[in-house]
């Protein structure tokens, strides 16, 4: 055997062997570049060729091309094997389908919202704009422009977190009042809802940031009759079909007459004296409502003789103990799941 052969299955064998022993396919790479690469091995077999006599370079040129073919052969045929174990482990791979998963928190809307939306799409329905107003509002809006001037002891009740010696956190969404009848000419019918602020001290039935849910409708010829018509539709619709609505007399200097809403009691439905909902009255009172007072006509340029309208005030968080008969309006703010899951 010549010395080119000789060398050249040598080399082979070598290849082989470190082609037998490559693990995956970086492994192999690197046979390729230690024995086929461009400074391999074989490289360096063919520069010998320059040595032989000129004659015998094109047989071993030849002797070296079949090797050269040979090994890349192999190093294809050793790299396919390499894939199809890799793909082999893949299937071997046994999923547990079975095993119970973690079921991602999605989250739901909270049931103030809840509340505030179906309130609002049943006045929406009946041909009320829906309007958002600020949270902080002058006292002109909170105050004198609701008939109640500087001085005048319904203050008191509103008084709340003041940021300058005008501006203020708005205690009730009233103020939207306002704002839209100074904006439209009549006839105008909105509902707004929105947090408001007030410094309550916290209990089971006050905070001192919730929500309340204002109405407005000024129109000609506009009666009380208006006022519970819609409220008794607003309880059927949040409540169940039997609910009624009562009307207590009471004061706001923005309404004249003025009064205090119940709704049946949709636990006990009146039927109850020991009901631990309406404590035995067989009511759940809403908010304030009454007719829009002359002086809040004026104001806006609204002609009283004309004009007239009514309006209410409820606590979205009262509506909520009542549509989800809660105990304590804490829960809301609470942020507690086992809670609120409940509630979805
Ligand atoms: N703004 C009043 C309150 O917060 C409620 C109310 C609104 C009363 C509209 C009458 C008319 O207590």
């Amino acid at each position: 055997m010549s010395e080119l052969a000789a060398k050249l299955e040598d080399l082979h064998t070598r290849f082989a062997a470190a082609v037998a022993a490559a693990a995956d396919e970086r492994a192999l790479e690197t046979v390729r570049i230690e024995f086929l690469g461009r400074s391999g091995e074989v490289t360096l077999v063919r520069r010998a060729i320059g040595s032989l006599e000129p004659a015998q370079r094109p047989a071993a040129g030849k002797t070296i091309n079949e090797a050269v073919e040979a090994m890349e052969a192999e190093l294809a045929r050793a790299k396919s094997h390499l894939e199809e174990r890799v793909f082999d482990q893949a299937l071997a791979t046994k999923i547990d389908v079975t095993f119970p998963s973690i079921a991602p928190l999605t989250g739901t809307v909270n049931p103030i919202r809840r509340i505030t939306e179906a309130t609002c799409a049943y006045f929406r329905r009946h041909g009320f704009a829906v309007v958002i107003g600020n949270e902080v509002e002058p006292d002109y809006y909170n105050f004198d422009a609701l008939n109640i001037p500087r001085d005048h002891p319904a203050r008191e009740g509103f008084d709340s977190f003041f940021l300058t010696d005008t501006l203020l956190l708005r205690p009730h969404t009233s103020p939207m009042q306002i704002r839209t009848m100074q904006q439209y000419r009549p006839p105008v019918a909105i509902v707004a809802p929105g947090k408001c602020f007030r410094r309550d001290a916290v209990d089971a039935r006050h905070l001192f940031q919730f929500h309340q849910i204002e109405g407005l409708l000024v129109a000609e010829n506009i009666h009380f009759g208006h006022l519970k018509g819609m409220l008794t539709g607003m309880c059927r619709e949040l409540f169940g079909p039997d609910q009624s609505v009562r009307f207590r007399p009471s004061f706001f200097p923005f309404t004249e007459p003025s009064a205090e809403v119940d709704t049946t009691c949709p636990k006990c439905k009146g039927a109850s004296p020991t009901c631990n909902m309406c404590g035995g009255s067989g009511w759940i009172e809403l908010g304030g409502s009454g007719m829009v007072h002359p002086n809040v006509l004026k104001e806006v340029g609204y002609d009283p003789d004309v004009y007239s309208g009514w309006a209410f005030g409820f606590g979205v968080e009262r509506l909520g103990l009542t549509a989800y008969e809660i105990d304590d309006i804490r829960r809301f703010i609470n942020s507690d799941l086992d809670f609120l899951k409940q509630l979805q």
